[in-house]
């Protein structure tokens, strides 16, 4: 059953989170399963998925720092794209602390992402052009509250 509730990830999660991340980012941003591994026993930073039974559909990894959350990662399997999951995602994070402000960076290229961020209160709060590498520019969003 495709459940939209996100809940704590486990260590048999990773390596499906993982190939979802190499089928939704360019290589040099898809985290690989050590680096997931390393957010996922860090304290502190929240990893949260969603399934349909046994498998992952998406997951979300964001912390807290100075009362900001930051949504670090997100991503939805490809197969399950525009069901409410991303937005599930994001709002799991967000309604665990209502008051908080909350911030990300999101590839210029990439429109399907701003819409959900947009859709959630988030706006544009800043540019980096070389964020993601030479020439690969970053917009940074903020959901401001409180
Ligand atoms: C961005 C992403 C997480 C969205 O996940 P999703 O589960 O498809 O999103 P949802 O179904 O919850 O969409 C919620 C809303 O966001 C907007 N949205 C999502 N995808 C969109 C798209 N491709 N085009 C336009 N708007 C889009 C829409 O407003 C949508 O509402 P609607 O379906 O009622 O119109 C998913 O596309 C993904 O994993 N992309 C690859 C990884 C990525 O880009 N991560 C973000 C890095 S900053």
């Amino acid at each position: 059953m495709i459940s939209p509730i996100p809940t704590r990830a486990h260590l048999r999660d990773l390596s499906e989170f993982a190939r979802i991340q190499t089928a939704s980012f360019p290589p040099h941003l898809a985290y690989k399963r050590w680096m997931l591994f390393v957010f996922w026993c860090f304290p502190g930073v929240t990893f949260a998925v969603t399934r349909d039974g046994e498998k992952v559909t998406g997951g979300i990894i964001s912390d807290t720092h100075h009362g900001m959350i930051r949504i670090m990662n997100i991503a939805v399997h490809p197969d399950y794209r525009r069901h409410g999951i991303g937005r599930a995602l994001m709002r799991s994070v967000l309604d665990a602390r209502p008051h908080d402000s909350a911030v990300l960076m999101v590839q210029e290229e990439n429109t399907a992402a701003q819409a959900l961020y947009r859709e959630l209160g988030f706006e544009q709060s800043g540019y980096l052009g070389a964020y993601y590498g030479p020439g690969r520019g970053g917009i940074e969003m903020t959901l401001r509250r409180g």
